[in-house]
């Protein structure tokens, strides 16, 4: 039986409405491995239909760490909202964190407990893998961060967790998506402010959750087209 592969396509030439390729198709044949090289012509309509085509395979992953269970709600309906992206998976059932390279983009949601702390903000599995997370190379990968915490009793530190994920992912080379303007919040202090915005989506389910809709809903949207 014979096999075919096709291995790729290369740019020929470009006349008037028209686009000149080769392919490239491996066949073996009785275990003999046969190369061969056909040109084709394809017009300019029918290549952006293959781009697009292309553009929609990106992977995005939803990962997420949680105590109590807010950051996982919100990790499911953010998947609601954004049903392209696969998961949401708790980040302690990752066993190898080049998982997340594998992705084209990674949206990462994290609570705040450690109230105050300069390092480990989390409380959560996040905090024992922020070194690895920053030795990765996701250079050319967009990351998104949305955190939980309470903008009430902890307004102080309103989910500082968010900040300290997203310098290990920047470290990593990765390009950080998703900021959020801090004007339509009410809290004093947070390490999660970066130049003038959150380095990510704050929610709050303990003193705002009747916000929680419209934030979601509308970071969904500005990923849309920062992400994917
Ligand atoms: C002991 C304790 C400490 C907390 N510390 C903070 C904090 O420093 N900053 C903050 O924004 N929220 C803080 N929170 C609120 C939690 O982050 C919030 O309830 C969050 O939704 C919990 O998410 P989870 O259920 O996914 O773990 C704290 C809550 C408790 C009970």
């Amino acid at each position: 039986m014979k096999e075919k592969t096709i291995l790729g396509l290369s740019f020929l030439g470009r006349r008037a409405t028209n686009i000149d390729l080769f392919m490239y198709q491996k066949s073996i044949f009785n275990r003999q491995e046969n190369l061969k090289k056909t040109k084709f012509t394809l017009n300019v309509q029918s290549c952006f239909k293959i781009l697009l085509i292309l553009n929609c395979s990106m992977t995005v992953g939803i990962y997420f760490a949680t105590t109590t269970g807010k950051t996982e709600d919100i990790a499911e309906r953010l998947h609601g909202l954004l049903d392209s992206a696969e998961g949401p998976k708790d980040i302690s059932d990752v066993d190898d964190l080049s998982e997340l390279a594998g992705h084209d983009g990674v949206i990462c949601g994290i609570p705040t407990w450690n109230t105050g702390a300069d390092s480990e903000r989390s409380g959560t599995a996040w905090d024992s893998i922020l070194e690895d997370i920053g030795e990765l190379d996701l250079s050319g990968k967009k990351v998104a961060i949305f955190g939980l915490g309470d903008s009430s009793t902890y307004t102080e530190n309103y989910c500082d967790a968010m900040e300290e994920l997203h310098r290990y992912f920047q470290q990593a080379g990765a390009s950080m998506v998703g900021y959020t303007a801090k004007t339509d919040y009410t809290f004093d202090e947070s390490k999660s402010v970066v130049g003038e915005e959150f380095c990510g989506l704050p929610l709050d389910e303990d003193s705002e959750s009747d916000m929680t809709d419209e934030r979601l809903s509308g970071w969904a949207e500005k990923l849309k087209g920062e992400m994917f």
